[in-house]
């Protein structure tokens, strides 16, 4: 076996092990890894995806379904750190989805949600 192909064993156990801890700062260490790796691989997270997999069951996919009492998205006048602060820390029926996404996932997810208003 070559020194590359060991280096790389090393390389994937490496990123194996962070992956099963978990920790933020071990997931951003694999991020970090990932994008190395890879260079086309996006490190902002995808406000979009994000959205369409957390918050269309009560806002709706263009914001304005208000299942639960969810606001509709197109007519908040909330500022991003505002949006950022309810998406982080829930309010009413709304989740609070501070330990279920990172801060740059609620980032994307929170700017995405301007996008609604016409
Ligand atoms: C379980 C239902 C539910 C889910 C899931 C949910 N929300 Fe909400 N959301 C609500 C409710 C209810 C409110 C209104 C809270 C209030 O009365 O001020 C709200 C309010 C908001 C507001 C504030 C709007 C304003 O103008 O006051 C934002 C921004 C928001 N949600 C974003 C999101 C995002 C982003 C997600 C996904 C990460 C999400 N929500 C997922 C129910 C939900």
């Amino acid at each position: 076996m070559s020194i590359r192909n060991i280096s790389c064993l090393y390389f994937w156990g490496i990123l194996f092990f962070a992956a099963a801890c978990g920790s933020a700062a071990e997931e951003n260490a694999r991020r970090a890894a990932a994008a190395a790796q890879n260079p086309d691989s996006k490190l902002v997270p995808d406000g979009m995806a994000v959205f369409r997999q957390k918050c269309v069951t009560c806002h709706g996919a263009d914001g304005a379904l208000g299942l639960n009492g969810a606001k509709n998205l197109s007519l908040s006048t909330l500022t991003l750190e505002e949006r950022i602060n309810i998406i982080t820390n829930g309010k009413k029926l709304m989740t609070p989805f501070g330990t279920l996404l990172s801060p740059e996932e609620i980032k994307a997810v929170a700017e995405y949600t301007q996008t609604f208003k016409k």
